[in-house]
């Protein structure tokens, strides 16, 4: 995920704008710049490449500028280069701009100001915001000292997606403008200088007294004066924030938990995973895949293969594929996989999910794939790791860093990204209905509204989790798709609060575990697919009537007064319901976990990283 870091004041800019981009390096980047205002122009500094190697870079140490802009960027829009490294330009170089986030419109955009006369030197989105901004200052007879303002909201106004942006211009030597929608931005504040960053840790060694913007506040930055504006351009008052955190809270955001953190991340990780990727007017896109039809419709059986929580993502994938695309689908645990000499040749397409990259049992059945002939394709959340190079073909969840064990949000950001694949196949091989496929992008593009929906049940999960915390064992259950999500429902349980506890497809209950059903146990059910309702309700009567407890997460209209305790999660379409119905069970681990008074991010036993058979 791309970082933002801003300076306005008295000292150089340039090496405090590269220390805090330094300390946002955990969040993944792929190349990183500056631009400040000198004396003879703004600069520009950047390049594909490690934040280091920005203090290599000729003249760097000339740079006199009191105020900058810098970022590091994980491409989303075009490959890592110098060119589509930030900060953008506008034609003229009059304006320096950094952005996070996702600008969905870019294209028309660019078409826009292309016929305006402007012209693009990168392939990003981002490019189109400092020309958007030229074009509208250009136009703007008034010379008022708005103006600058003016044209930065009227560019704004026009982008649709996620943006937090930075903007410095040579004509306007003591400002700073900043905007967000989205995407994280704070201000640090202190006499005669203010500190930007896309959070609050890379920059609390300098201030503890922070703004913190709402969506589509402007603000204009001088080195000692902040004023705020609305939409309409009325002045607003905002009042700083003190923070009191100590060094660890301010890593964990002031959450308690690095997990609690993460589960809270998930609306920004979906996003950013989606990125660009999802267009309803035109095709997926996946710039480092090119499949054509040809090769598509030559293969015969796609195998995901993964471990743990990142198989259970493979798993809920199944579905999207087959349906989609018409191509088998099998999943597999790699630690089996590797070893029970699968029948795979140059017509499989074998799919390698890891939040990591660096599971020794995924990357040996990786290994295997390719020595068999099949073309292995890697899903990860860390750029570079070792399954992403050793794959013929990579992409990656755009989750930011996952510190706490227990996977919550690079699962989710592995269910929207295989289903995006999915639409991607079936667009190509066009053997699908395009209407359902535009339905399901547009149930994509809904997701990040909808989990903070779903995050509205944790006071009723936190009551929950008080009434079973003491239990010996749990049981989930599903049918269809909700049986992949009470799998790791039942994961992440025996994780982080050491309850033993077992997951069945609903219809099994009867071939023996109901045996294990005995008064008070408790039953933890998914129910999100309308056409299997029925049925499931009828299995967890069967529950009831043996005395047990029970928790239903559901989108569905089912009597209410069955059961114990029902969680209602938004519609969706089914196969992306995971992403929505897992939320209520991590919330649910995580303060059993709390109320037992164990380590949720580090429970025993468990290493984040697999790199052992
Ligand atoms: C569960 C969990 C593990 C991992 C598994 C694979 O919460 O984190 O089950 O999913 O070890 O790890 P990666 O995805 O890094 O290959």
């Amino acid at each position: 995920m791309c970082g933002i870091v801003g300076y306005i004041g008295t000292k150089k800019a340039y090496p405090i704008l590269i220390s805090g981009l330094s300390r946002l390096e955990y969040r993944g980047y792929d190349s990183a710049g500056i631009s400040t205002i000198e004396n003879d122009g703004l600069s520009l500094m950047k390049d594909k490449g490690r934040v280091k190697n920005l203090s290599n870079l000729d003249g760097i140490d000339n740079l006199e500028g009191t105020i900058g802009i810098a970022h590091t960027r994980w491409a989303t829009h075009g490959k890592p280069s110098k060119e589509n490294s930030h900060p953008h330009q506008d034609n003229s170089k009059t304006f320096s701009v950094v952005h996070n986030g996702i600008i969905e419109n870019y294209n028309e955009l660019r078409k826009f100001l292309e016929n305006n006369g402007y012209t693009f030197y990168s392939q990003t989105d981002t490019e189109v915001i400092p020309n958007l901004i030229h074009y509208h200052f250009s136009k703007d007879d008034k010379n008022d000292n708005l103006k600058f303002l003016r044209a930065v909201k009227n560019a704004c106004l026009e982008l649709k997606g996620s943006f937090a942006i930075e903007v410095i211009s040579i004509l306007y030597p003591d400002n700073m403008i900043v905007v967000r929608q989205d995407s994280p931005l704070v201000i640090g504040t202190c006499e005669d200088e203010k500190y930007l960053s896309s959070d609050i840790p890379a920059i609390l060694s300098y201030t503890r007294d922070f703004y913190l913007l709402n969506d589509l506040e402007f603000v204009v930055l001088t080195r000692n004066s902040a004023k705020f504006y609305d939409e309409n351009l009325n002045e607003i008052k905002k009042e700083t924030q003190t923070i009191e955190w100590n060094a660890s809270a301010a890593e964990k955001d002031g959450f308690d938990d690095f997990m609690l953190k993460e589960i809270y991340e998930q609306p920004t990780a979906i996003r950013e995973t989606i990125g660009a990727k999802i267009n309803l007017d035109s095709k997926c896109e996946f710039d480092e895949l090119g499949f054509t039809k040809e090769y598509l419709s030559s293969i015969n059986k796609i195998y995901i293969v993964a471990c743990g929580t990142a198989m259970h993502a493979g798993l809920s994938g199944k579905n999207a594929i087959e349906k989609l695309c018409k191509i088998p689908c099998e999943v597999d645990i790699a630690s089996e996989f590797r070893y029970r000499d699968p029948i795979i040749d140059e017509k499989t397409l074998c799919i390698f999910i890891s939040q990591s990259g660096e599971t020794a049992d995924t990357i040996a059945a990786l290994k295997l794939s390719k020595e068999k002939g099949a073309k292995t394709l890697a899903i990860s959340n860390v750029i570079g790791s070792s399954i992403t190079r050793e794959a013929d073909y990579s992409i990656y969840t755009h989750a930011g860093p996952e510190i706490a064990v227990a996977s919550t949000k690079a699962y989710t950001s592995q269910v929207v990204l295989i289903n995006i694949l999915a639409i991607y196949f079936a667009e190509i091989l066009e053997n699908s209905d395009m209407e359902s496929l535009t339905k399901l992008k547009q149930d994509i593009l809904d997701l990040p509204k909808k989990i903070e929906e779903s995050l509205d049940c944790s006071d009723e999960i936190k009551k929950f989790a008080k009434q079973i915390y003491q239990e010996k064992d749990v049981f989930f259950l599903g049918r269809g798709i909700d049986e992949t999500v009470a799998r790791e429902g039942s994961l992440k349980l025996k994780e982080i609060s050491y309850i033993h506890s077992e997951s069945y497809a609903a219809g099994e209950l009867k071939h023996g575990p109901i045996a294990l059903i005995e008064n008070g146990i408790t039953v933890i059910s998914i129910l999100t697919n309308k056409d299997l309702v029925k049925k499931s309700v009828s299995n967890i009567q069967e529950v009831i009537t043996r005395g047990a407890k029970t928790l239903v997460v559901t989108n569905q209209e089912i009597d209410r007064n069955m059961f114990d305790t029902v969680i209602t999660i938004p519609e969706t379409n089914c196969f992306i319901s995971p992403i929505l119905s897992i939320i209520p069970l991590q919330l649910l681990s995580y303060y059993i976990s709390k109320e037992k008074g164990l380590d949720v991010d580090k429970p025993r036993n468990l290493a984040k990283s697999v790199t052992v058979e």
